[in-house]
């Protein structure tokens, strides 16, 4: 199946076209990082505005790969969530006209899903598959039976460790994503501040505010020197890769997976992708898959990677499909099952 697939959650507007679930034949994202740079994190009113100023752009280039190579897809796949609900909103409006106008189904998927099963862009996955979500807005452990049978086993009581990134970078005067330049500069540095590991009742369950509130402290003493920032970005990313790696490491020792995925924008992380590759040598029985750097931020393509395995709606149903900003993967089935109804 040709899959047209659009990802507008937050402050990305992509588009790709896919066959099969496996195979990108286009792909173009508007990325509006230069715009929330100076703020020091994502301005949701701003990244809407952005997404209505652009998205026309994007739509442009589709058609004309799909006019050039002369295809027509057969569906139109769209996030519905979780995600800001203004920038949703435009993808959600936009895949409904697009799936109206070529008279195709639309799919609704899931966000958290999409970056799953970017993996399969790769390698296809194996179930069941154990997928440590990390991201600006998730910190998740997934267990996954099949293509619709998720069950969250653990997940951040706090912030994400995206956001902790972020804001640490943004502490640092750093602009926005603060991600990708911490994990430059952390791998300069040595590991001179020893960060407390968060305790938690919960096997699964993690928390990063107490980290963050540590890193930020030594920040606010002043003083800090070029090398010491560099070691203080160290020493915050072992303790953030410990601890993902740890709660990683247990989980595939206590569930019976096949495959196991690392994925979501932090998984472009140096040390992470390191770290994962370290875990798999030890753990031989298991695939192990991490998607390519451009599919570990938000892009379409792993709308479309998903969406191939998810139900359809009609073109009567298409009314009913809305943005929800706070939807958990169980909603999800729930609302999208008796839609189907
Ligand atoms: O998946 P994504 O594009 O958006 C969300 O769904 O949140 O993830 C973006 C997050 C940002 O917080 C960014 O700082 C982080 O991924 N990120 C990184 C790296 N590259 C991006 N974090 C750590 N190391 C990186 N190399
Ligand atoms: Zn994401």
């Amino acid at each position: 199946m040709i899959v047209l697939a659009i990802e507008s959650s937050c402050d990305e507007f992509s588009m790709a076209i896919i066959k099969n679930g496996v195979e990108v034949l286009f792909m173009e994202t508007f990325t509006q990082i230069q715009t929330h740079a100076k703020y020091g994190g994502v301005v949701p009113e701003l990244a809407s505005r952005e997404h209505v100023r652009y998205f026309s752009y994007v739509v442009e280039k589709v058609k004309c790969f799909l006019d050039a190579q002369e295809l027509v897809p057969q569906a139109v796949a769209v996030t519905v969530g979780p995600g800001l609900s203004g920038s949703l909103l435009v993808g959600i409006n936009a895949g409904k006209t697009i799936a109206s106008i070529l008279g195709v189904p639309l799919i609704p998927v899931h966000h958290i899903l999409g970056h799953i099963f970017s993996a399969n862009l790769s390698e296809e996955v194996t179930f069941p598959i154990l997928s440590l979500v990390v991201s600006g807005g998730h910190t998740e452990l997934i267990i996954s039976k099949t293509y619709t049978n998720h069950v969250v086993i653990g997940k951040t009581r706090d912030d994400a460790v995206g956001e902790v990134y972020d804001k640490i970078a943004k502490q640092l005067s750093l602009p926005y994503p603060g991600g990708p330049i911490i994990d430059k500069m952390a791998q300069q540095g040595e590991r001179t501040y020893i960060f407390k590991k968060p305790k938690m009742d919960e096997r699964y369950a993690f928390s990063f505010s107490g980290l963050k509130s540590a890193v930020v402290n030594e920040i606010r003493k002043g003083m800090l020197t070029e090398s010491d920032k560099i070691n203080l970005a160290h020493s915050f990313q072992k303790t953030v890769i410990d601890e993902l790696s740890n709660k990683l490491i247990q989980a595939v020792e206590e569930f019976n997976v096949k495959t196991v995925v690392l994925c979501g924008g932090v998984s472009a992380n140096s040390q992470l992708r390191q770290r994962f590759v370290e875990i798999s040598a030890d753990y031989k029985s298991l695939k192990y898959l991490i998607p390519k750097i451009e599919y570990c931020g938000d892009n379409a393509a792993m709308i479309g990677a998903i969406a191939n395995y998810l139900p359809p709606l009609s073109i009567s149903k298409q009314n009913l499909i809305d943005c929800s900003p706070n939807l958990t993967i169980a909603e999800f089935f729930k609302k999208y099952n008796e839609v189907k109804e």
